[in-house]
């Protein structure tokens, strides 16, 4: 069992600093994802944990061991690439074997991991090929295969499908979350793509600016954001002020609105409200928020609309609905009426890390 406990991890590029102070518990055989904007100090935290660059303060443990002091190759754990990083003058089976040759394991156990672990990742037939016979979804799989057959206590991963159409990525993301699972091996996996962090982990750790914003499951981090950063960064959010700016009661629209404790008499204080939230020109049944807006851009997606409303005073919400014959019949120009229920009505205090960047 291999449980993943970070303590204060600390690391700085010259005056820049990385990671301020991380801590971390990692659940033995979870899928943990590491999600933030670029240069948030993803690819720096999972490679302090690899050993590749050492933090400058701060404790590793792997079920309950220490790992600071080890070297890259004595730390057991497997890491994938985003740039596949296979090598190019060796076939498909080389490219795997290549861990367990360094490792000297005799040459039929050799054999038969690398064919086990090649079925598992459904390459069986392609042992014979070269990189360059691949295309970049089977190139992935054998970065994945190579990290695998050395019996990792931990599987690390770095933006393994960000070079993938985006067919492949949905593919290949349920062939690793299966893996994964089947396995039950431990894995710290790094994105910045929100869709495919909610999808893959048990849990989600977002980040921002080499801090940690929130730890929570998928469903935690999307109903319940923690900050404002986190609200607006995974999924979509309609962000909309209070005015007067500390006053009580307060108008959100230009309605007068029961504010939560935590908010009330706060400058700055921001509500939101979720794309989907919105009902789109229905009958409000309940007590909410209740505006007007005139469409100014439909978008149509297959399953969903996406309605781009100006809202008089305010400017455009995002609105998402099912897609079908009334909303569909909306036209640029028409007004429309959203309401949202008060369930659905979020409130974030300016203190929050988030407000740094509107
Ligand atoms: N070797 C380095 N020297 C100096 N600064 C660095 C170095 N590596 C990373 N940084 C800086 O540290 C910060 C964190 O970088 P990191 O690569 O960890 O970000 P990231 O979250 O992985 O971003 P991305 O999503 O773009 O891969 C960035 O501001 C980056 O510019
Ligand atoms: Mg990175």
């Amino acid at each position: 069992m291999t449980r993943i406990r970070l303590t204060n991890i600390q690391k700085s590029y010259g005056s820049h600093a990385a990671l301020k102070g991380i801590n971390l518990d990692i659940d033995s055989g979870s899928f943990f994802t590491l999600l933030g904007p670029s240069g948030c100090g993803k690819t720096t935290l999972l490679r302090a944990i690899a050993g590749f660059n050492l933090q400058d303060a701060g404790e590793i443990a792997l079920a309950g061991q220490s790992i600071g002091h080890l070297g890259a190759d004595k730390r057991q754990v497997g890491m994938v690439f985003q740039d596949y990083a296979v090598f190019p003058h060796l076939n498909v089976f080389d490219n795997v074997a290549f861990g367990l040759v360094q490792q000297k394991v005799a040459t039929p156990d050799i054999r038969t991991r690398v064919r086990a672990i090649l079925d598992m990742v459904q390459l069986g037939e392609l042992a014979d090929r070269m990189p360059h016979q691949l295309s970049g979804g089977q190139q992935q799989r054998v970065g994945l295969a190579r990290a695998l057959v050395i019996r990792p206590k931990v599987l690390l991963m770095d933006e393994p499908l960000s070079n993938l159409d985006a067919k492949l990525r949905i593919d290949l993301r349920r062939d690793i979350r299966r893996l994964q699972q089947q396995l039950g091996i431990t894995t710290i996996y790094v994105t910045h793509d929100q869709e495919e962090a909610l999808s893959i982990s048990d849990k989600v750790c977002v980040m921002f600016d080499g801090v940690v914003q929130q730890v929570g499951s998928p469903w935690a981090i999307y109903r319940q954001p923690a900050n404002r950063f986190v609200a607006g960064f995974v999924g979509s959010n309609n962000f909309l002020p209070l005015r007067p700016e500390s006053g009580h009661p307060a108008l959100l629209l230009g309605q007068p609105i029961e504010l939560p404790a935590s908010v009330q008499g706060q400058r700055g204080a921001m509500a939101a409200v979720r794309p989907e939230k919105w009902q789109v020109n229905r009958v409000p049944g309940q007590p909410g928020l209740h505006v007007q807006g005139v469409l100014r851009q439909a978008m149509f997606t297959g399953r969903e609309l996406q309605l781009f409303l100006e809202v008089a005073g305010h400017g455009m919400l995002e609105a998402l609905t099912a897609a079908d014959d009334a909303t569909v019949a909306i036209q640029t120009g028409d007004r429309v009426s959203l309401s949202a229920a008060v369930a659905d009505i979020q409130y974030f205090a300016e203190g929050d890390t988030g407000a740094r960047l509107s």
